[in-house]
């Protein structure tokens, strides 16, 4: 197949997995129609834009920081929780620009992560079996069959939702939220009280001792953009196909196709398939994409994908994101390594610590180890030292509120305390307090 005949509906012809039975196609369609018929949630500029920024990750000069929710919710929505959810990114930001000298590229998994790859179409919760879960852009996760059953009005209800977190988004990053005078802000209070908000303050109080120091040279700190505002970028999944269908529109400026749903999609580990219909689709969108690698993928695999998903061989376009787990990471990712860099491309080689890390507690609680995580990332770091290539960049799942999903890390959170504040509808994810333990163990690896 060549690029040429490429158009966002070609991936109907192709076989589609993780696609939900919706239980009524006339349905399906009209929603997609009114979806076709809304505004973009992002413009192709910006996704080239963040592209540009990529490529400067690709090169060796930057570092990419892709974090937020396994699962974005359609109850659990709030002002509030997207600030807490923005302001722990920044605070990692600062951890990682500051400790290791390096840009940072800020991309959430936010405004649009909506669906959920399953690895079974059913699922066991207490005596019942019940339709999984599929995220709420289709189905609701209430233990009941009536609320499983796809309901394609949601696709609507999820662009909605993109819709006005991304406006909050925008208000926060551009608006003066994000203005390095605000450093201490971001330092929530439950994080502020332990060791590592205590060291973050450090980092805190030497910026604004040199904020100032540039003040009293006589910069004009007002005037200076980049100290008072930040580039935020969006990114999901691309798993339900017809939905980044209806919200792909052709450029007027560059005649290309961008998916306006986000500024990154990405296809996972269920959705990689060579031949199957979400790489063809995001082989045919200009925005930068990324694909999901695990630990059965072999190097002839990934040099298809990679010339699949970037033929042209350019710089930011795609990423690779390793989930290997943390006892597989170091034999798995030596060989990807090698085979991209005799092959040519100049992608962003990023470190997913979280989903090779899944186990079950005693309590039948889905869980993360915090020492599994940090032990995957070293591997991930050990193996770019080794190859002599870039860790680029690390995906995490995370959330602002003070939960209790993932064991360990500061303040070791216990087996028996994981049903305290577990309020994740599908993955475990870091509280802000174990995300800035983790920013500042990622500073580490970076400088040595
Ligand atoms: C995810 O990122 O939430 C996910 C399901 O990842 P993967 O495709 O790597 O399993
Ligand atoms: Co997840």
């Amino acid at each position: 197949m060549t690029a040429v005949h490429w158009s966002p509906q070609r991936w109907r012809d192709l076989p589609a997995a993780q696609q939900p039975p919706w239980p009524d196609a006339g349905e399906l369609e009209r929603a997609l129609e009114e979806l076709a018929a809304m505004p973009p949630l992002v413009f192709a500029g910006e996704a080239r834009r963040l592209t540009a920024a990529l490529a400067d990750v690709a090169a060796g000069r930057a570092f990419l920081l892709q974090a937020g929710d396994c699962a974005e919710s359609f109850t659990e929505f709030s002002a509030d929780a997207i600030r807490d959810k923005l302001k722990v990114i920044l605070q990692m930001a600062v951890v990682l620009t500051y400790g290791a000298g390096v840009p940072v590229v800020k991309v959430g998994r936010i405004a649009g992560q909506f669906a959920k790859p399953r690895s079974a179409a059913t699922e066991r919760v207490g005596d019942v079996e019940l339709a999984s879960f599929r995220g709420h852009m289709v189905n609701d996760d209430a233990p009941l069959a009536s609320a499983r059953v796809p309901d394609p009005h949601r696709l609507v209800d999820a662009y909605h939702q993109s819709a006005s977190t991304l406006n909050l988004l925008r208000a926060f990053t551009k608006g003066g939220f994000a203005d390095l005078s605000q450093v201490h802000l971001w330092n929530q209070e439950f994080v502020a009280a332990s060791d590592e908000g205590r060291r973050y303050e450090k980092i805190a109080a030497e910026i604004d001792r040199a904020l100032r120091f540039m003040a009293a040279c006589g910069i004009d700190l007002a005037r200076e953009t980049t100290l008072r505002q930040v580039d935020f970028y969006t990114s999901h999944d691309a798993v339900i196909l017809g939905y980044e269908e209806a919200l792909t529109r052709r450029d007027s400026i560059s005649g290309d196709f961008y998916d306006c749903s986000a500024h990154m999609l990405w296809v996972g580990e269920r959705t990689r398939q060579l031949d199957g219909a979400h790489v063809d689709f995001l082989s045919g969108i200009h925005n930068p994409v990324a694909c999901k690698l695990g630990p059965s993928t072999t190097p002839d695999e990934v040099v298809a994908l990679c010339a699949r998903l970037d033929p042209d061989r350019t710089p930011g376009r795609l990423t690779l994101v390793a989930r290997m787990g943390a006892t597989r990471v170091t034999d798995a990712l030596a060989p990807l390594l090698a085979a991209v860099a005799d092959a040519g491309h100049p992608v962003v080689w990023a470190c997913d610590p979280m989903h090779g890390n899944t186990i079950t507690s005693e309590g039948g609680r889905k869980t993360r180890r915090f020492d599994d995580i940090l032990s995957e990332l070293k591997g991930f770091f050990a193996a770019h030292h080794e190859a002599g290539t870039w860790p680029g960049g690390v995906h995490l799942e995370l959330t602002g509120d003070d939960v209790t999903e993932c064991l360990g890390g500061y303040g070791d959170i216990l087996e028996g305390q994981l049903h305290e504040r577990y309020t994740t509808t599908c993955d475990p994810r870091l509280n802000a307090r174990q995300s800035t333990d983790l920013a500042f163990r990622v500073a580490e690896l970076l400088r040595s």
